[in-house]
């Protein structure tokens, strides 16, 4: 830590008195202000006086931006940005979306992870049909829990979101300890971008392309590549992060800073634990406190690792930057000890639960191949039938050598067992990795919102080719 500077004032009795300290003299305390500039998200503005009501425009229109420099990318976009812009409220809000579609397609918004009523969770005519061209849909719902959530289209997603229509659904938690650290909102993704900058068409390479999954190659934290972050050393941060790209996960190794991952898709978790590296297939979430410098001057990098997601994805590929950070020439500060985050979570009472179990399979007939649950691709797939207030114990085993991120919509569940482990610290969960021919258990109690409400896999050209089915809720 550096000496104080002080400097007195002439005749400043006050001063002399209290010696080094006055406001006047020492350096501006805190995060400088432009330590995340190059990552900070625009926000939706609330356009309701109603502190209990975020109300907000969003339109879905086709834009230009320069994403990689000197070159023009034609993007999909809410808000002419991508991300979209964040979307801030807190648990118990009423958010209401005045949404316009000014995309050549129809969409929809599905709110990932949010237990919004069935009508309002974007899945194309079950129930509510698609939001034409030059079309408007008010969604318009309450937020019950507390977490980082995102939002996304649900028509042709994996070419939808592949061309970067996908935002971040911030809801506080009035309760949660204060100090836990600087906020701050990470939308990872990637772009696959050829030489002049256009975005590659959707179906390159096929069916093959499909099974795969398409990445792109480039790496985007909040739209940028390769931002820089420039944080006061010592500072605690909290990482809200989301994998909202299409088949990519991100594997990140956190450079020796040390991590706290307090939580996960749905708010806090029951237990925090120490991580060195954090991993999120498409469509998780993390809640991490990391204090990623310590002295002034200091360097890190935040890399993507090659992670094994099934054959081939992580041979000969090799780590990248992603996020370089670099603090300042600034004192260090201390951040006060790290509150107690650890969230009392009831385990779902599992002992008149139905057994459930759903296999994620392919097929494959010459040159078409077709992904599908059960054995089953979506458009030939019977709903999984249940009734409100009922449990269920799913089974979601992988049969194929490539991994899905699983994901439910509406309901969080409570991973039991997943690849191997037994998993005992508790969270609520709407998105579990399924590892290559590993299995995952979970537990699902479904609420007093009846509908139609679909799973697939989060590799969005997975569910495109077919792993995609529906839980049929009844009164
Ligand atoms: Cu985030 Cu049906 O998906
Ligand atoms: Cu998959």
């Amino acid at each position: 830590m550096l000496p104080r500077k002080c400097s007195f004032w002439a005749g400043s009795i006050v001063v002399a008195l209290a010696g080094c300290g006055s406001e006047t003299a020492a350096p501006e305390p805190g995060q400088p202000d432009d330590w995340d500039a190059d990552v900070r998200l625009p926000e939706a503005k609330d356009t309701n006086e109603d502190p209990a009501i975020v109300e907000i425009d969003l339109t879905a229109k086709v834009a230009s931006i320069e994403i990689v420099p000197g070159k023009m990318t034609q993007v999909w976009t809410y808000d002419g940005g991508l991300p979209g812009p964040l979307i801030h409220a807190k648990r118990g809000d009423r958010l209401i979306v005045h949404f316009t579609n000014e995309l050549p397609e129809a969409t929809t918004i599905h709110w990932h992870g949010v237990r919004v009523p069935n009508e309002m969770d974007g899945v194309p005519d079950e129930p509510t049909p698609p939001v034409e061209p030059g079309a408007s849909f008010d969604y318009d719902f309450t937020l019950p829990d507390a977490g980082l959530f995102w939002y996304h289209p649900h028509v042709d997603s994996a070419a939808q979101v592949g061309f970067g229509l996908y935002g971040a659904l911030l809801v506080d938690d009035p309760e949660e300890p204060a100090d836990l650290g600087d906020p701050l909102v990470l939308v990872l993704s990637d772009l696959s971008l050829d030489e002049e900058g256009k975005v590659t068409a959707p179906d390159t390479s096929g069916d093959l392309g499909s099974v795969f999954g398409r990445e792109g190659n480039v790496i985007l934290v909040n739209g940028k590549p390769k931002p820089e972050l420039r944080p006061r050393a010592g500072r605690r941060e909290r990482w809200r992060l989301v994998d909202a790209a299409k088949s990519r996960y991100f594997w990140l190794d956190l450079d020796g800073a040390a991590g706290l991952r307090i939580g996960g898709d749905g708010g806090l978790s029951s237990k925090p634990s120490p991580i060195d590296r954090i991993l999120l297939g498409p469509g998780q979430r993390a809640d991490v406190l990391v204090t990623p410098v310590a002295s002034p001057n200091e360097r890190r990098t935040i890399r993507w690792i090659p992670f094994d997601r099934g054959y081939g994805s992580a041979d000969l590929r090799s780590p990248e930057d992603v996020i370089s950070i670099r603090a300042p020439d600034l004192p260090a500060e201390t951040s006060p000890a790290i509150p107690d985050t650890s969230r009392a979570i009831e385990a779902i009472d599992t002992s008149k639960a139905a057994p459930i179990s759903l296999d994620l399979t392919m097929d494959q007939q010459g040159d078409a191949i077709t992904l599908g649950i059960n054995g089953v691709p979506y458009d030939e797939s019977e709903p999984i039938m249940a009734m409100i207030g009922d449990t269920q114990v799913w089974t979601v085993t992988n049969k194929m050598p490539w991994a899905h991120p699983f994901h439910l919509h509406g309901f969080f569940f409570q991973v039991l067992e997943a690849n191997g482990s037994k998993v005992d610290d508790l969270e609520w969960t709407d998105t579990v990795h399924v590892g290559l021919d590993a299995s995952v258990r979970f537990a699902v109690r479904f609420d007093e919102r009846p509908g139609m409400w679909m799973f697939h896999c989060h590799i969005l050209d997975h569910a495109e080719l077919g792993m995609m089915g529906m839980v049929h809720l009844q009164e």
